[in-house]
Parts: C-alpha cells; sequence; structure tokens
C-alpha cells in the first residue's frame, strides 16, 4: 500500500484529503506542528475512516526535524504539501513572515525528496497566481499576472521553484490551483476552522448566521458584474480532495508526459457573492444579516476555471452543487457551535 506524507494533515484541505487517500486504499501520514490548526480534526478523520492517522507535530522550516520523518519512515512514495500560511490579508500586513514561511518550508520538503529518492509530489498552488485576468474563464495556459499579495507571490514562486527542481530531479510533479475551496464533510465530522475572524465568505457567512458575527459586510455591489458583485468559483472541499488522489493515481499509473504538470480545481461555473448568500439563505432558511460595504483591496472582480484538462486527464468530476456546499458548511458550523468542548478555543493568531 503506498504510504504518502500529507503536509499540513490537520488543516481544512488536508484533513480532507487525507479521508480521501484512504478511502481510495493509501496508507497516509501527516507533519503539521499545528500553528494554524488543530489536531482534533484527525479524530474527525478516525471517525469517517475508521484509521488512526499519526501526525508529526513538525515546523518544516525546521530542516533536522523534517529530515527525520523521512529517516522513521523510508517508504514514502508520493507527497502532498498543503503546509503553508494561507490569509490574503494577514500577508499583506506580515510579508517577510509568510515569505519566510511558506517558501523555506517548501525548500526543505524538496531538500528531502532529493535526498530520499521520493518519486511523486503534489503542490497545492492557487487560482490567486492569475491575479486579475483578462478574460475568464481561465485556463492553464492564462498567463499569470501580477499577484495581488504576498500569499499570491508566494504560490507563483512556489510553481517556479518546483518547475525548475523538476527538471533537475527524476521527481515528478503536479500542481493545483483550488479555486475557492468552500464546505464541509458530507459526514459533518471535519470542517473548515478558521483562525480567529474569518476572512473567507462562506466561514463569515456561517459564523454570521450562526451568530459569532454580528453582521457579514458584502465588500462592494459596485462592480462591473451582473450582480455588481464580485464572481468566484466555489469548489466544495470534497472535490478538491478526491483530485489529490486522482492527481496521484496519475502519477503513480504513469501517465504523465512532463516532469511538472499544473491542472485548475474548479467546477468552471462563475458565481457572485450576492448568489451564495442567496444559495445559502435557501438551504438554510435564514435570512442573513448582511450590508453592502466598500471594496476590499486586492479582490480579483471576476474569476472562474476551465476546468477541461483536469476533468480530461485525471478523470476528475467535481460533483457537489452550490446548495450542498453551503448546507454541509451550514451544518458544520452549527456542529462546530455544539461542540466546543471536542474543538475546544481556535488555534492561536500568527504570533
Ligand atoms: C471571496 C469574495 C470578497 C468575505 C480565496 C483564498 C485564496 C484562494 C482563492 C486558495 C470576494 C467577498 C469575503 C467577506 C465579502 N484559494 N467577501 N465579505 O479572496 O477569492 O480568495 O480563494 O488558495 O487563498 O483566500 O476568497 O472568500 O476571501 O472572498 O464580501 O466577509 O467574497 O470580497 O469578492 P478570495 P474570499
Amino acid at each position: 500500500m503506498a504510504k504518502i506524507l500529507v503536509t499540513g494533515g490537520c488543516g481544512y484541505i488536508g484533513s480532507h484529503t487525507i479521508v480521501d487517500l484512504i478511502e481510495n486504499g493509501f496508507d497516509v501520514i501527516s507533519v503539521d506542528n499545528n500553528s494554524h490548526s488543530n489536531p482534533a480534526i484527525l479524530e474527525g478523520v478516525e471517525k469517517i475512516t475508521g484509521k488512526k492517522i499519526k501526525n508529526y507535530r513538525v515546523d518544516l522550516c525546521n530542516f533536522d526535524d523534517t529530515f527525520a520523518i523521512f529517516h522513521e519512515n523510508t517508504n514514502i512514495e508520493g507527497i502532498i504539501h498543503f503546509a503553508a500560511f494561507k490569509s490574503v490579508g494577514e500577508s499583506v500586513q506580515k510579508p517577510l513572515t509568510y515569505f519566510e514561511n511558506n517558501i523555506n518550508s517548501l525548500i526543505n520538503i524538496l531538500k528531502c525528496v532529493q535526498e530520499f529518492h521520493i518519486p511523486y509530489f503534489v503542490f497545492s498552488s492557487s487560482c490567486t497566481v492569475y491575479g486579475n485576468p483578462d478574460q475568464i474563464p481561465v485556463t492553464e495556459k492564462t498567463p499569470p499576472k501580477a499577484a495581488e499579495s504576498p500569499y499570491g507571490y508566494t504560490k507563483q514562486m512556489g510553481e517556479q521553484i518546483i518547475n525548475e527542481f523538476s527538471k533537475s530531479t527524476p521527481v515528478q510533479s503536479i500542481l493545483l490551483r483550488y479555486f475557492n475551496p468552500v464546505g464541509a464533510h458530507p459526514s459533518i465530522q471535519i470542517g473548515e476552522m478558521p483562525v480567529g475572524k474569518p476572512q473567507n465568505l462562506v466561514p463569515a457567512i456561517t459564523q454570521t448566521a450562526a451568530g459569532i458575527l454580528p453582521k457579514l459586510t458584502v465588500f462592494g455591489d459596485d462592480y462591473d458584474t451582473r450582480d455588481g458583485s464580485c464572481v468566484r468559483d466555489f469548489i466544495h472541499v470534497c472535490d478538491i480532495a478526491n483530485a489529490h488522489t486522482l492527481a496521484l493515481k496519475y502519477l503513480i499509473q504513469g501517465k504523465t508526459k512532463a516532469r511538472c504538470e499544473v491542472f485548475n480545481l474548479g467546477t468552471g461555473r462563475g458565481v457572485t457573492v450576492l448568489e451564495a448568500i442567496r444559495s445559502f439563505e435557501k438551504v438554510s432558511n435564514i435570512k442573513l444579516n448582511y450590508e453592502i460595504g466598500p471594496r476590499r483591496a486586492g479582490d480579483v472582480v471576476a474569476i472562474y476555471a476551465n476546468n477541461d484538462l483536469a476533468k480530461q486527464k485525471l478523470g476528475w468530476d467535481p460533483k457537489y452543487t452550490l446548495d450542498e456546499m453551503m448546507l454541509t458548511a451550514w451544518l458544520w458550523e452549527q456542529k462546530l457551535k455544539a461542540d466546543t468542548t471536542i474543538f475546544g478555543g481556535q488555534p492561536k493568531e500568527l504570533n
């Protein structure tokens, strides 16, 4: 059974991907220093899969500690690298912290890939690498523009580092560009746990509906879009997770033709912020308390994916609807609120 190392395995997408990997017959270990995640999420993974996941509580910026994991686990066949700081807004406030953490941790992992001859590497990238695209939907060939934040730059730089690295070693890599991951596993045993006040739309919606936040602010309704609010490609986190399993299978089965391939992970449908709110109101039967506020600096006006390549080459077929994304997000928020004992307080803000 192929052993896969998942970095950031206690995170939102990492934990959902571990579930999908196990359900597809992979053996998984996690490394996560829990600076931005709660190890209790792996209890939820165990409830779903019946498997207890070992997590190495290691900071990937510490090379010796990272190296030791590979010494102890000599049969790692693939790595999925999620671990990174990921708040667009926070990265603007703390650029050096973001460059230091996201780039150093990636380089340390790649040094271990080289030293231990790991054959397959999957990287968590982002549609933020496209910046504000001139044409939508974006394909993998759409030229990246200037990133809108230090976070976006760490993803652009990460892709370039992996591209060059893959030319000089036998490793085969895949870069997965997520659009807007939302929702929770249908078992409602795992889901998103934002650190502090949520920056992203969907947890801000669910926390407003749960009374944790007093009101949602819609950042602008005067854009040149069908209803004036921004357009995004919301994609269920379980569809994102399954794409990682399919990407690994694609590599292991030797189907890749290049040393480093890129795939968009979006539904291919653009949804406005106000349409997302309507969907939430419909599935929750709650009238959401929101106001229209000023635009948010750095926001892309409209972006959504052309996902043909992932469908054709990986056999990926995203299946969750917008309503299902909103419903699972809402059910998870209610569980979080009810089970504060299990998940305790939120992880600390970045120190
Ligand atoms: C979406 C829309 C906001 C909060 C995210 C991730 C990024 C990348 C892409 C993975 C925008 C509006 C939000 C609120 C609002 N994913 N909004 N009120 O900025 O598209 O980026 O997806 O790597 O890492 O951050 O997501 O959810 O912050 O914003 O009106 O309280 O919702 O203006 O138009 P974004 P988001």
